[in-house]
């Protein structure tokens, strides 16, 4: 498992391997040290613009090693970019200092920077030798006093997802729906957690994660585990909690199952988004259920064809057992709705490979059948950095979902060739929400990075917590105005 580097601010320069000093376009000389550099030269020397991530070597002074480090606007965008590409050069150095005293960093920006040092500084391994060697960042400002909350802020982010990081590239041998119900537990201490094991999750009803996870011997759980900081409003994220995805009778190539250790990357994601908004002690109500299943061929599989009985009754025809995610989704959306009466129902699912195909690796596809909420969402994707596109839900491909002898089919009928991947299981989704403010995040694409990549690293990237604790965070903010003007 993984450990990230401790990360403090100071007011003074302190002894360390690594410096980097920032660099913006058309800032002649600064000091590193007390030495002056002539950093217009060096750059030019360089064919350097102080965009942000370049990094130029200077001469270091004694032990330390200095680098001219660009910063561009030093907005949170370009801070996270830079912070990123430091850590990156000193990783196998002890220590790291920035000396940003020049810039004038806002909150914001800190909180970028923040995000790109440690984030870019993860790293997953099973080896028993954990070879972290960077250990400490300190990042020397003006005014550390003002800026502490944000670092706390980032910290508590941060973390957060590193543990869904974590979760993501933990291989799915060890990964069984128990063991992350395990994991949810420890990572949720002093929260209700609830885990409903395969065979309550039968005798309520739960006929699409039973479904699904028949055809494993590691039998499903569904956890759900909520937060209750006060307020009016009760939020429920749901996250698709596949644990291997095999494509089940349906079955993947070998090709297109060498990354379903990631199917989970959903669950992942609101277990520690969950976890924020609790260390952060956000003024809502929040649950995360994550519906955890194994999705693998046997003798006990369900079958193509196969008729089952979602959460609530609706019946659904199985047509191929590869399209499992929106099965174990739609139980928990039901439950969202008829029990828990979510305010706003957010799932987040690596739900179809044709996403990825349309938006590319960085981006979410985004459903929803409510514009506020898309508006809000857009905005936190645009605040946090982790990207969001508005996808249709066409209403003229409803259609490819009739079924004969049941409610739904759960795949578009091909007969049709309306196509749409992606569009069909967000309107599957539709149907399980009882018309309550439902976004449906597809993150088949931005679940998984295939190299480092910024603040990325290669494999699973926590995608959606941030994103979501920056949605939670708006969501909190008239509540709290109104808590102080009451
Ligand atoms: N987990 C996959 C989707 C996926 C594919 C995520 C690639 C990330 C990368 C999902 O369960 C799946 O298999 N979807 C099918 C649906 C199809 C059978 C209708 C797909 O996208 O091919
Ligand atoms: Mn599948
Ligand atoms: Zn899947």
């Amino acid at each position: 498992m993984a450990s990230l580097p401790s990360l403090h601010l100071s007011a003074v320069v302190p002894a360390a391997a690594v410096l980097a000093v920032p660099t913006r376009p058309g800032e002649p000389t600064e000091l590193v040290g007390d030495v002056p550099v002539d950093v217009t030269g060096l750059l030019e020397r360089e064919k350097a613009k102080g965009e942000p991530g370049e990094l130029v070597p200077a001469s270091g002074t004694g032990d330390t090693r200095v680098f001219l480090l660009g910063t561009g606007d030093a907005s949170a965008a370009s801070l996270r970019k830079a912070g990123a590409a430091i850590v990156r050069r000193a990783k196998g150095s002890a220590s790291l200092a920035l000396d940003l005293r020049a810039l004038d960093l806002t909150a914001e920006a800190l909180h970028g920077l923040a995000e790109g040092l440690l984030l870019g500084s993860y790293g997953f391994t099973v080896k028993e030798v954990e070879p972290r060697e960077l250990r400490e960042v300190t990042v020397v400002v003006r005014n550390a006093k003002a800026l502490a909350p944000a670092l706390a802020r980032a910290l508590v982010v941060a973390r957060a997802t590193a543990t869904a990081r974590d979760l993501v590239n933990t291989p799915s041998r060890e990964k069984t729906p128990a063991w992350l119900a395990a994991q949810a537990k420890t990572l949720l201490r002093g929260l209700t957690v609830r885990v409903r094991d395969d065979k309550e999750l039968r005798a309520e009803g739960w006929g699409g994660v039973t479904a699904v996870g028949m055809g494993s011997s590691r039998p499903p759980r569904v956890i759900e585990a909520t937060y209750d900081g006060g307020g009016s409003r009760h939020v429920v994220l749901v996250g698709k909690g596949i644990t291997f995805d095999t494509g089940g009778i349906s079955i993947k190539s070998n090709d297109g199952m060498l990354t379903m250790k990631m199917d989970m990357g959903g669950a992942a994601a609101v277990l520690a988004t969950l976890r924020v908004a609790a260390d952060l002690k956000l003024p809502l109500k929040v649950t995360a259920i994550a519906c955890a299943a194994e999705n693998m061929p046997s003798g006990d599989a369900q079958r193509p064809s196969d008729v089952i009985r979602q959460y609530g009754g609706t019946m659904v025809e199985v047509l191929n057992t590869d399209a499992e995610g929106r099965l174990v989704l739609a139980d928990a959306i039901a439950y969202a709705d008829r029990v828990l009466g979510a305010d706003a129902i957010i799932d987040v699912a690596t739900l179809t490979g044709a996403m990825p195909v349309a938006l590319g690796r960085k981006i979410a596809g985004l459903f929803t059948n409510d514009d506020a909420l898309a508006r809000q969402l857009e905005a936190a994707a645009a605040r946090s950095g982790e990207r969001v596109w508005r996808m249709p839900l066409v209403e003229d491909y409803r259609v490819a979902l009739d079924s004969a002898t049941a409610d739904l089919r759960n795949i578009g009928d091909p007969r049709l060739k309306l196509n749409g991947g992606s569009i069909t299981a967000a309107l599957f989704l539709r149907e399980f929400t009882g018309g309550r403010p439902w976004a449906h995040l597809d993150i088949a694409g931005p679940a998984w990075s295939g190299s480092d990549d910024e603040e990325l690293t290669k494999g699973g990237t926590g995608y959606g917590v941030r994103l979501l604790v920056a949605w939670l965070e708006e969501l909190a903010r008239p509540a709290r105005k109104a808590r102080r003007t009451a």
